[in-house]
């Protein structure tokens, strides 16, 4: 197989394992861009071209699986030249090769749909920090024994030392019969100039950033904002009846714009974060379109006040949005009230989640000691959640300011 191969279609550290089928879990760690999807699906395909398989193409999300990975699979399906020869169902995100070979691509949000799938030979699992320990155990499963070659591959960026991944594979002995690739755009050479100055430009823009992106590795846990949270499926029983809140938190370039919505319930002081939508490189109208979409243009939402003309023009489009009233210290503030309640976040807002796995503390220069400011990273959904809960943050305020002359 490997001598009909032309090398210069593929990435050395691939090329070297492309028809070593020995480990069953291949671990593709990395900085953005190292060609770890690109590399680990050529492998696959080689291998179901090779002999008859059935590969689970899995995310978190369903909603996610056809602009990434699955246009990934028939880009390069097109490009060993058999993408006319395969039998492809969009509608179902179904593919079948030549030989029989078949790929099915799963959201893992429909657990009962995963579990009605059989006879799994390989599993690729992109983004694999999404799932939790859980999702990978249980896929783990479905892999039989028995079969020739399983194997399992999963890719990911090195998000954070909270993720399961850390533990999983990096603590302690390497699991067994488990093949650890660690790479970085310079393993990476088909990639743009310019791709490769924005990962280098982190390091003056993003430190922490600049180390798992750039750099492909797994950031120094700081003291946490927010150490503690459960994370799990919400069920609509247990927010019914509570209010709702939404936030908006503009980026454009280089950050995204995040849209984080939940419940409130004051009684039992705990916190809902229900859904998210995070992305980069969406101008007001995207934004507006997004939450009529969603559905979170009716209830009323809160937008960055340092944004008047962002939150008028979205308001424009049908969005029922307000500004935030931000004083001084508001970030402060709004950390403070949030961490007195109980945070429950839902397994499927995997932003916020990471961004939860991350935000930390600043440390003073000098000193080495933690200071009471957050790091300015990190934070795009956390910021979206202050909005979002603004009012509730405010009356806190407000009831202190009142207390303090009455001397209680
Ligand atoms: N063998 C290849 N031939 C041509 N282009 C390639 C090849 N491998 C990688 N690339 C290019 O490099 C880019 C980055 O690769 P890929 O998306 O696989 O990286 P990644 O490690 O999965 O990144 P991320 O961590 O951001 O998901 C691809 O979009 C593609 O343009
Ligand atoms: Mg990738």
């Amino acid at each position: 197989m490997k001598r009909q191969l032309n090398p210069s279609a593929f990435n050395k550290w691939i090329y070297d394992i492309i028809d070593d089928y020995t480990h069953r879990i291949e671990v593709y760690k990395g900085g953005a861009g190292s060609g770890k999807s690109y590399g680990g699906c050529q492998k696959m395909i080689l291998k179901s071209m090779k002999m008859k398989r059935r590969v689970l193409f899995v995310r978190k999300i369903s909603n996610t699986l056809k602009a990434s990975i699955w246009q990934l699979v028939l880009d390069l399906l097109s490009e060993v030249g058999i993408k006319e020869f395969c039998r492809i169902n969009k509608s179902d995100l179904e593919i079948e090769l030549p030989n029989g070979s078949i790929f099915l691509f799963k959201g893992l949000d429909d657990p009962e749909k995963i579990k009605s799938i059989t006879g799994i030979t390989d599993v690729i699992i992109e983004e694999a920090t999404e799932l939790n320990l859980d999702d990978f155990t249980q896929l783990n499963l479905r892999l039989r024994p028995k079969e020739l070659f399983p194997q399992i591959y999963l890719f990911f960026n090195p998000v954070s030392k909270k993720n399961w991944v850390y533990d999983y594979f990096f603590i302690g002995d390497i699991p067994l019969d488990t093949l650890i690739i660690e790479t970085t755009y310079k393993d990476n050479k088909f990639l743009t100039d310019d791709y490769v100055k924005t990962l280098n430009d982190l390091q003056y823009r993003n430190p922490a950033y600049y180390k798992i992106y750039t750099l492909g590795e797994f950031a120094t846990l700081d003291k946490l904002v927010f150490p503690i949270y459960e994370k799990r499926l919400i069920s609509d029983d247990e927010i019914t009846g509570l209010p709702k809140w939404i936030g908006l938190d503009f980026g454009y370039v280089n950050d995204p714009s995040a849209i984080v919505n939940g419940y409130i319930d004051e009684d039992n002081k705990k916190i809902y974060v229900k859904g998210e939508y995070v992305r980069k490189g969406m101008l007001n109208d995207e934004i507006a379109n997004v939450m009529i979409k969603l559905g979170l243009a009716k209830d009323k939402s809160y937008g960055d006040s340092a944004e008047p003309k962002s939150i008028a023009e979205i308001q424009r489009s049908g969005v029922n949005i307000e500004a935030t009233e931000k004083g001084k210290d508001s970030v402060i503030h709004g950390i403070q009230w949030l961490q007195q309640y109980e945070l429950i976040v839902d397994e499927r807002c995997f932003k916020v989640i990471e961004e939860l796995d991350n935000y930390s503390w600043k440390k003073d220069k000098k000193t080495g000691e933690y200071i009471n400011e957050p790091v300015d990273t990190f934070n795009h959904t956390i910021d979206a959640i202050r909005y979002g809960l603004n009012k509730y943050i405010k009356g806190i305020r407000k009831a202190k300011v009142y207390k303090k002359p009455i001397g209680l």
